[in-house]
């Protein structure tokens, strides 16, 4: 039994891709102000895979600092969170399983739920940490975010992959055991299996992703959680940072909290850091504002941080976390800056290019030319087999 032992996230290490999409590009192509990106949805650039870069290369280069830092001989459980899958029947865990030599003395699965399996698979993590405090969990969040070309969707695609070691007397964050919990069987946003871009109806997303707030903060007031001014800040998913702006400011009026843009920046500012750059990186991207916040906020020991999963469709959770002091040391802020900064950008035909690209179905040989300068590849489809390969 684990009694009263703090449980929460140990280490926090993300990861992105090879190339970069500058919203200047975009809006040459499709002849909307650049204004709209940068201010409208508050995004500034979009992580684009190479063509040999998927969920699982992202997800292996994310944990694998995580594995060098702390080992991996506690490990017993990989929880592998994504929306865009690569396999129907196979884990993508499986394969960062391998990449990384972890033990085979592990159970690897994977969850969907939308945006909100990251949420869930951290939540599980924590149910199986307090049923036995030696072992740690990894939780992987990643997800490449595509739209089909020319919709509206299109400016909030992005990709990046979080990896989450979860264990007992956490070193960055304690999860706090309430939790507020929000279920509705709506149709904002969704991916049929015969397609490889998600659908959506952006306007009712927004209204879908803002009830669900209230939903979530209701259920976790009435459960008695802390009190909207006790969090010094607030993690939200973000499909596009100015998102997060809009579900704060619901979630304070619906407080009756008067709701001043100043206040509202000073909640989620920082949160928003490297999202703005990425782009939406679905199961990933609250923890992706979590990294940010913690990377650039002055110090915030001992502070309660909310958080705010959403996934369509729809589930959402809000829940607590408390800073815990000395975590500055084990920050990769500086990793985490390089994994943004060292993008190459492409011009639009590229994107292009890569947004068309698929293996075809045929069970042929297919290798995948080396593009990425990431430690982990996607080397081919041979008879329907994903390789993968260190570099
Ligand atoms: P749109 O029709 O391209 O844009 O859709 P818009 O006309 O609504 O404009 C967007 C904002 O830009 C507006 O601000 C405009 O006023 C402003 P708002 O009214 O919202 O405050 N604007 C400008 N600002 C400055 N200068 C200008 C200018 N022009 C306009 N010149 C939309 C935007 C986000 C809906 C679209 O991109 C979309 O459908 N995206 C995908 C859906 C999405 O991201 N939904 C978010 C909630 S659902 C969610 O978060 C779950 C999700 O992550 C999936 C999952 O759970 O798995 C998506």
């Amino acid at each position: 039994m684990s009694g009263n032992l703090p449980i929460g996230i140990h280490d926090l290490s993300l990861a992105t891709t090879q190339y970069v999409l500058m919203y200047e590009a975009l809006a040459a192509q499709n002849g909307t102000s650049v204004a709209k990106y940068h201010w409208g949805i508050g995004q500034r650039s979009m992580s684009v895979p190479a063509a040999d870069e998927d969920i699982v290369t992202m997800a292996a280069q994310a944990a694998a600092p995580v594995v060098a830092r702390h080992g991996a001989d506690r490990i017993r459980t990989v929880v592998f969170a994504t929306e865009t899958s690569v396999d129907q029947s196979k884990a993508a865990g499986i394969y960062v399983h391998s990449l990384l030599g972890l033990p085979s003395a592990a159970r690897v699965v994977e969850l969907k739920q939308a945006c909100y399996s990251g949420t869930a698979a951290l939540q599980f993590a924590i149910g199986l940490v307090h049923r036995d405090p030696s072992q740690q969990v990894l939780v992987i969040a990643s997800d490449v975010s595509r739209y089909e070309l020319g919709t509206a969707g299109e400016a909030t695609q992005g990709a990046a992959a979080v990896a989450m070691l979860v264990g007992a007397d956490p070193a960055l964050v304690r999860i706090e055991e309430q939790s507020g919990m929000f279920t509705a069987d709506i149709m904002d946003f969704w991916r049929p299996n015969y397609l490889t871009t998600a659908l959506v109806d952006g306007r009712e997303s927004i209204s879908a992703y803002l009830q669900a707030v209230e939903g979530a903060w209701k259920d976790y007031t009435e459960r008695g959680g802390r009190a909207l001014d006790e969090f010094s800040a607030f993690c939200y998913h973000q499909p596009f940072t100015k998102m997060a702006y809009k579900a704060h400011r619901q979630l304070l009026q619906h407080c009756g909290h008067a709701a001043a843009e100043a206040e509202i920046t000073r909640a989620i500012g920082h949160t928003t850091a490297y999202n703005a750059e990425i782009g939406n990186s679905y199961t990933a991207s609250m923890y992706v504002g979590l990294a940010a916040l913690l990377d650039h906020a002055d110090d915030l020991t001992g502070q309660a941080i909310g958080f705010l999963s959403y996934g369509s469709g729809s589930v959402a959770e809000f829940f607590a976390g408390t800073v815990v002091p000395g975590y500055r040391a084990q920050l990769r802020s500086e990793a985490h800056r390089e994994a943004i900064g060292r993008r190459k950008e492409i011009d639009y035909a590229k994107y292009r290019e890569l947004h068309e690209w698929s293996f075809p179905a045929d069970g042929g040989e297919h290798p995948v030319p080396r593009e990425t300068a990431g430690p982990y590849r996607l080397a081919g489809l041979f008879g329907h087999k994903r390789v993968y390969a260190a570099r």
